[in-house]
């Protein structure tokens, strides 16, 4: 019976990150096919030592990377920004249409939602915040990152965690918090806890995006950013 129930809530819970993750998708400008440049290989990693780049050699060696095949298909890289000692570390997704225009993360409706948030516990990207993707390229039509992708990317975000040491990480979405977390579970389940990463405290909550779609998020939302707080001593 417990079998039956735990199976029940798995598929519920698949649904609601199903609805919350779908938000990225623009339907109708491209076709979400993948254009292989045969210039890399899709999991290839970065091939230099990482761990004694300064956040700009980081940056750069982002904007030139070709360790996977996005790297053909962006306008620019987003390599992230904001503090250099940063109170928290946020992860998103993925880059999408205007930061892709713009080289900068989270410049669209949902960075300016995601402003006010700061802002409610006094945070913002200028003062205290420093702001990154899973991955640091545009995936056409916006669709979902692939793991060979996250998996080519992965070195650059662990190499700008363990160089910005932010006091807490804050996973915005079901990717950011898988990859964090290591666990293949529902966003719902991930928040649930506070996690741990190279021993920084993480709380995953919902993307942005998905909380412009549907308002019923912001009380959860809220509790994590408290959660936040409370834990970097703001609360
Ligand atoms: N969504 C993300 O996850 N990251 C961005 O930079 C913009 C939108």
């Amino acid at each position: 019976m417990n079998s039956i129930l735990s199976k029940y809530r798995d598929i519920l819970d698949n649904f609601e990150d199903l609805e919350a993750g779908g938000y990225r998708r623009e339907h109708g400008t491209e076709t979400g096919v993948l254009r292989l440049s045969g210039r890399a290989k899709p999991e290839e990693a970065p091939v230099q030592d990482l761990s004694s780049c300064s956040l700009e050699e980081l940056a750069g060696l982002i904007r030139r990377c070709s360790a996977c095949p996005l790297g053909s298909l962006r306008k620019n890289a987003v390599p992230g920004e904001g503090s250099s000692k940063p109170e928290v570390m946020l992860i998103g997704e993925a880059p999408g249409g205007q930061e892709d225009e713009s080289g900068k993360t989270f410049v669209g409706a949902a960075g300016k939602y995601l402003d006010k948030w700061l802002d409610a516990v006094h945070l913002s990207r200028d003062r205290n915040v420093f702001i990154a993707n899973v991955i640091k390229c545009r995936p056409p039509g916006n669709r979902d990152p692939e793991e060979s992708e996250m998996k080519s990317c992965f070195p650059y975000l662990l190499a700008q965690i363990e160089l910005l040491k932010p006091r807490a990480i804050l996973c915005l979405g079901r990717f950011a918090g898988r990859k964090i977390t290591g666990m293949e579970t529902s966003l719902r389940n991930m928040r649930e806890k506070v996690h741990s990463f190279k021993d920084i405290p993480v709380i995953v909550t919902y993307h942005p995006s998905a909380v412009l779609r549907n308002p019923e998020l912001r009380r959860p939302v809220w509790d994590d950013l408290r959660r936040l707080s409370g834990l970097i001593g703001q609360g």
